[in-house]
């Protein structure tokens, strides 16, 4: 597997019969995460995150990422990408819901009950997700770096961020993949 310094993906990635499956990104990102030189090639820096871009299967858009305690990404999805990641050490949280909520045509959502889940994903386990997946990542150790593989394909063109506040989703960003952290 090579690493590459991070760089801005291209806007938009041609479509293909060979585009990698939810279930081949979560194999890649398994496989990258037991590359325990890759892992460990990941520089971490105390005071916020860091990463490396790498490169995913059948031109996807891939990431290793560290976390120091107490980070997180904030509410956002990756719009009609789908995608996978794998913990490969420490622990993350993700909040999720379980409705897939169209991506466009909205700056507030009320949500209904019982549409929030949340995963522990330790150290080896991981998810793949599909179109419109929304989603915060977080690491609420107070003490413990965590260190995780993402996979997303098509490479994410934009990245929408929400607030959260009760029920209520509203759209605060649209970030490019340049400004993604
Ligand atoms: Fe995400």
């Amino acid at each position: 597997m090579s690493v590459s310094p991070a760089a801005p993906a291209p806007a938009s990635a041609p479509r293909s019969a060979s585009a990698p499956t939810q279930a081949e990104l979560l194999g890649f990102v398994r496989r990258a995460v037991a590359d325990a030189d890759l892992i460990a090639s990941l520089p971490l820096d105390p005071e916020g995150r860091t990463w490396v871009r790498l490169e995913g299967p059948g031109g996807s858009e891939a990431w290793l990422i560290g976390w120091p305690p107490g980070t997180g990404t904030g509410w956002h999805d990756h719009a009609d990408s789908v995608g996978a990641f794998m913990t490969a050490s420490g622990e993350l949280k993700e909040n999720s819901l379980a409705v897939r909520l169209p991506t466009d045509g909205w700056t507030t959502l009320e949500l209904t009950g019982g549409v929030d889940r949340e995963r522990r994903l330790a150290t080896g386990e991981g998810r793949a997700f599909g179109r419109h997946h929304v989603h915060e990542v977080l690491n609420e150790s107070t003490d413990r770096h965590a260190i995780s593989v993402h996979a997303y394909y098509p490479p994410l063109p934009r990245i929408r961020r929400y607030s959260r506040t009760g029920q209520t989703l509203r759209l605060e960003q649209v970030e490019r993949p340049e400004d993604w952290q």
